[in-house]
């Protein structure tokens, strides 16, 4: 027995799998998926197989040629962090199938009642596998080393519709053969008068953490010759504005062929989702998803539709081949997106990105002082959480590597590299030694430029790392500077300023201030109520750690009306962290109210944060 991925129990010796099959009926009374998975593996197999799964109920495990069950065994107790293993036993099958139900607590599903939704009046169902959370719909073998084809049958109510990361086949009417393999499920059930079947068919290998859908009452608008944004459809408003706010992703995708190669998946589609998604935004193939917090107008919608599509080409064709390596994924990804937003939003702005990602990385620094291993690029993670070491340090200590040498070969070179690099290594995982070797082979003597060991495997920021300049970038970062001294910007220094102009000063200023200090300067530029998560909750943050009690009404609110962990992260960590029993209390107190409003990941991240500080 060798794992091949600390988060899987997927064995090297075993046959992986190429192509998954799943019928799935959506209970949304019961949070309950009915399902089946036909697994088809790469070669036949005799001898135990190891698969992963959590909070799976598995009713049995046939051979799908003679529908004979198989022996199999789940692990009597999960493991915290991997969850469940199945071993079935095979005697020369290639394919096995499994019926099972998912169960309510699901971590890679959130179940929203009709009031939880904009509409009111319908539920709404959305996954988020990434990193190890596929497991939880179908047992599979969940690491990103598995590359699988899928093709899915969906059964659901019939005033919804579901959107995939995958092609959409057809949408047509249940019919009585296709229970059979359901059996806790008559076919009564499954072909009753308010249901409807969606196919979806995904044709490119991926790895199973970009396996996705959504649910729900969905709408959607035109937006580009291969692009439409889907949201509900009651929420109309939100579904104009992010037609405008994405009118340039065409644009965007265009200038991604020239920089990095064919944009291989076909289409590239938009799902703007309930405020309670857990990220910006996710890059799952065909469809993206993205929190409704990036419409607001202003540069940032782009750029993580910028970062999204980015993932195309560095995280969907090259994957890392387990999360000891994800910084080949976000690292390459923040370098790539960077690139784009410079092209379509100039290069003032991609610095001013760069500055806050500078910031992020050396907070990090601060963050992991304790766990150095977590500010390598690449890191030892048996027996850790992906979820609860993620942070800055793959995106921005990535993006430095990679941007460290494209200094040292200049953006000709490098841009002749970085599309043999994604040509070379499509549809296929890999790890760092894998990029290393590809490095040194193609820029004979790098290794003597630059410390490549120190990089990868060191702790901290090199020395030979970039801090941004820029005019923007510098004036902010003294007007921050000036802010010690009791100076506030004045409205003539500010009245350019978006939002990513704001987080830059905001996040630049002291971790603690003079709280009359932190009340003026809201006084002035109102930035706890601005309709700019990203500015609100920088703020917010300082006036937690400043000592500014005013705001908990604000800091409740804010916590109770959007489930992106980097806020949860950023808001109960200050209160947590840095507040007294006041500020611990208040964070007890929201978690208990808000927590069935969170993701299933969110709620995890969270109680992980207070268990760490309360
Ligand atoms: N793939 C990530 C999101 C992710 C990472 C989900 C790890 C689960 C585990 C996505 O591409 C991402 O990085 N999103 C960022 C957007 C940003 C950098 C523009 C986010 O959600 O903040
Ligand atoms: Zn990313």
């Amino acid at each position: 027995m060798a794992p091949i991925d600390p988060h899987s129990f997927t064995d090297s010796s075993h046959p992986l799998t190429t192509h998954v099959s799943l019928s799935l009926y959506l209970d949304f009374n019961a949070s309950t998926i009915h399902a089946s998975a036909l697994l088809s593996l790469s070669s036949p197999f005799s001898g135990n197989l190891s698969l992963d799964s959590r909070s799976i109920s598995i009713k049995s495990i046939l051979d799908p040629q003679t529908l004979i069950p198989l022996h199999f065994s789940v692990s009597p107790s999960p493991d915290p962090i991997k969850g469940s293993e199945v071993v079935v036993v095979l005697a020369g099958q290639s394919q096995i199938l499994i019926l099972y139900s998912t169960s309510p607590s699901a971590s890679a599903l959130q179940w929203l009642s009709p009031l939880q939704t904009f509409s009111k009046t319908h539920p709404y169902v959305y996954t988020q596998c990434q990193a190890i959370h596929a497991r939880s719909i179908f047992p599979c073998q969940d690491t990103p080393a598995a590359r699988i084809r899928y093709d899915v049958v969906m059964n659901i109510p019939s005033p919804l519709s579901a959107v995939m990361s995958a092609c959409h086949v057809r949408r047509r009417l249940p019919v009585l053969e296709e229970a059979k393999h359901l059996d806790a499920l008559s076919s009564v059930v499954w072909c009753a008068e308010d249901r409807v079947v969606e196919e979806f068919a995904m044709e490119q290998p991926i790895p199973p953490y970009l396996f996705a859908f959504a649910v729900g009452e969905l709408g959607f608008r035109e937006v580009g010759p291969r692009t439409r944004v889907y949201a509900e459809s009651a929420a109309g408003e939100v579904l104009d504005a992010a037609a405008l706010e994405f009118a340039g992703t065409e644009e965007m995708i265009k200038q991604g062929e020239k920089l990095f190669g064919d944009y291989e998946w076909e289409r590239f589609d938009l799902l703007v989702l309930p405020p309670s998604f857990p990220y910006g935004g996710m890059e799952n193939p065909r469809m993206v998803f993205l929190t409704p917090t990036v419409i607001k107008g202003d540069a940032t919608g782009a750029q993580v539709v910028a970062h999204e599509l980015a993932h195309s080409w560095t995280g969907n064709l090259i994957t890392n081949i387990n999360n000891e390596h994800f910084w080949l994924n976000e690292g390459f990804t923040t370098y790539a997106e960077r690139r784009i937003v410079e092209v379509v939003q100039g290069a003032d702005i991609a610095t001013l990105n760069m500055g806050i990602g500078w910031r992020g990385l050396n907070d990090e620094m601060e963050r992991f002082k304790d766990n150095l291993e977590f500010t390598k690029l690449k890191n030892k993670q048996e027996g850790v959480d992906p979820d609860d070491v993620y942070s800055q340090v793959p995106y921005e200590k990535g993006f430095q590597f990679v941007l460290r040498i494209e200094r040292q070969v200049g953006r000709t070179a490098f841009d002749e590299f970085l599309k043999k690099y994604i040509a070379t290594f499509k549809f296929k995982s890999i790890d760092t030694d894998t990029f290393l070797d590809f490095l040194k082979a193609n820029i004979p003597g790098i290794e003597k430029e630059i410390n490549l060991q120190l990089w990868t495997e060191g702790v901290g920021i090199p020395e030979d790392a970039y801090e941004p300049v820029s005019a923007i970038y510098t004036k902010i970062i003294s007007l921050a500077e000036e802010f010690k001294q009791g100076k506030m910007p004045s409205e003539d220094e500010v009245a350019e300023w978006k939002g990513q102009e704001w987080e830059l000063y905001l996040e630049n200023l002291p971790k603690s201030c003079e709280p009359s200090q932190v009340v003026a300067l809201d006084k002035r530029y109102r930035l706890a109520e601005s309709k700019d998560y990203e500015v609100k909750v920088s703020f917010l943050k300082l006036a937690i750690s400043s000592k500014c009690k005013g705001y908990h009404g604000e800091v409740e609110k804010t916590l109770k009306s959007v489930g992106r962990m980097l806020y949860l992260r950023t808001l109960f960590t200050a209160l947590a962290q840095t507040g007294g029993t006041e500020e611990k209390q208040l964070a007890k107190q929201i978690f208990a109210e808000a927590r069935e409003t969170y993701h299933p990941i969110a709620q995890g991240v969270v109680e992980s944060i207070l268990s760490k500080y309360i």
